[in-house]
């Protein structure tokens, strides 16, 4: 099994970025158990991040032929970006979305999700653990 994590705006400040609602855990941290989380499952594993809507839409085109399975969080692009949510349409590659917070107890703009109709799952509000289960989820599909 061949799958992208794919970090959306803002996800490389994890550890400072409002630690309240985020978590203390750090990019690099987060990575760390992702990349410990796949080797156990036999996953191999490419990870992005990126605070451009673009970068975000070429990186999901690059691995349309590598990749199964894509675990994707799209920051605040997840509340509004149809050119992502086609673009993960377009790929025809099995995508969870995650989310560290629960995205359903925030602000009322986050309740929607663009992206959630054409992916195979949405995991939002377990923090890290969003990420291991999202990874779960796409290499037992
Ligand atoms: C987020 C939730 C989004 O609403 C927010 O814009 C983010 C992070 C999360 O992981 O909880 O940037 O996707």
């Amino acid at each position: 099994m061949k799958i992208l994590i794919l970090h959306g705006p803002n996800l490389n400040l994890l550890g400072t970025r409002e630690p309240e609602v985020y978590g203390k855990t750090t990019l690099q941290e987060l990575n760390r158990k992702i990349r410990e989380h796949a080797k156990k499952l036999g996953a191999t594993i490419r990870i992005k991040q990126s605070n451009h809507e673009g970068v975000l839409i070429d990186e999901l085109q690059r691995v349309r032929k590598w990749a199964d399975g894509v675990v994707f969080n799209p920051g605040a692009y997840t509340h509004y970006s149809y050119a992502l949510r086609d673009a993960v349409a377009a790929i025809g590659v099995p995508t969870v979305e995650v989310h560290l917070s629960d995205i359903q107890k925030r602000e009322e703009f986050r309740k929607i999700s663009v992206i959630a109709p054409v992916c195979v799952a949405q995991i939002s509000g377990l923090g890290v653990n969003s990420y291991l289960k999202g990874l779960e989820r796409v290499v037992k599909k």
